[in-house]
């Protein structure tokens, strides 16, 4: 009989950065998909709030609601047995009230069933990060490039600030996240955090030095119109693919080719 596998844990990822062994963290936002990863042995299965972009064709992901988050996450964690499931608190949750980031990211757990929550922010999010630790909520702190901060950051650009990362992410590690997520920082930055923290580090656009890295589903597998950003690897063409099995269905349903005999009932 096949044994039930051992879940990811934070604890296993803290044990995984002492071994040097590297972290994979991978997007998802519905049940097959989550299913694919999570029998890939991804590590960790990250419910973004990208969804808002990737799912939803919108141009920022600060329209997601928490209503929506909990709708994703947990189709996403019903789908998994061994991945760490993380949903992402979405705008403007942990910019609020302590008392509302607590309580959405405790809606978040109770109504998903995920492991973690991810939180976009660092030293000014200190307090926040704080209290979901104290509520027993395991939580990633999201540093370097904050999309819900977009506009104040004044586009999707590459964050090089050395002094504003060392800090959020010692104000993150110090306030008891269990790992920090760097988005679009330069390698040597991304490096220099990875070796001063002792919590796992993982990273977007961020290089080859973090503990543990993170892309977009869609991305990677070329489901979207090809229009990605520069740290993307494409690793599959499944929009093109798609479109050639759609073409073919089409063109068969047109010629009466389908459904044939095989494929009708007796
Ligand atoms: O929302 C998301 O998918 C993310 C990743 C880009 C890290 O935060």
């Amino acid at each position: 009989m096949n044994e039930k596998p051992q879940r990811v844990t934070v604890k296993t990822l803290q044990s995984m950065k002492r071994k040097g062994q590297r972290i994979t963290m991978l997007t998802a936002y519905d049940y097959p998909t989550a299913q694919m990863l999570d029998e890939a042995k991804v590590d960790c299965i990250l419910v973004g709030d990208s969804l808002g972009m990737v799912v939803q064709g919108k141009t920022t992901t600060i329209p997601v609601t928490l209503d929506e988050m909990i709708y994703h996450g947990e189709m996403v964690a019903r789908a998994t047995v061994r991945a760490m499931v993380v949903v992402d608190l979405p705008f403007p949750v942990g910019q609020l009230s302590i008392t509302h980031t607590v309580e959405s990211a405790a809606s978040i757990m109770k109504r998903t069933q995920c492991q973690a929550v991810k939180m976009e922010g660092g030293h000014q999010q200190a307090a926040a990060i704080r209290a979901l630790v104290d509520a027993g909520i395991p939580t990633i702190a999201h540093i370097g490039l904050r999309p819900q901060s977009v506009h104040a950051l004044g586009g999707y650009r590459v964050q090089r600030d050395a002094d504003q990362l060392m800090t959020d992410a010692k104000a993150a590690e110090q306030s008891g996240a269990f790992c920090v997520l760097m988005e679009c920082v330069p390698p040597d930055l991304a490096k220099l955090v990875t070796e001063q923290l002792s919590i796992p580090t993982i990273g977007i656009g961020a290089g080859p030095h973090c503990d543990g890295q993170v892309l977009v589903t869609n991305d990677l597998l070329g489901w979207n119109n090809g229009d990605v950003p520069k740290f993307v690897r494409r690793y599959a063409d499944l929009r093109s693919e798609s479109a050639r099995a759609v073409n073919q269905y089409c063109e068969d349903v047109q010629k009466g080719t389908f459904p044939s005999a095989d494929e009708s009932f007796g």
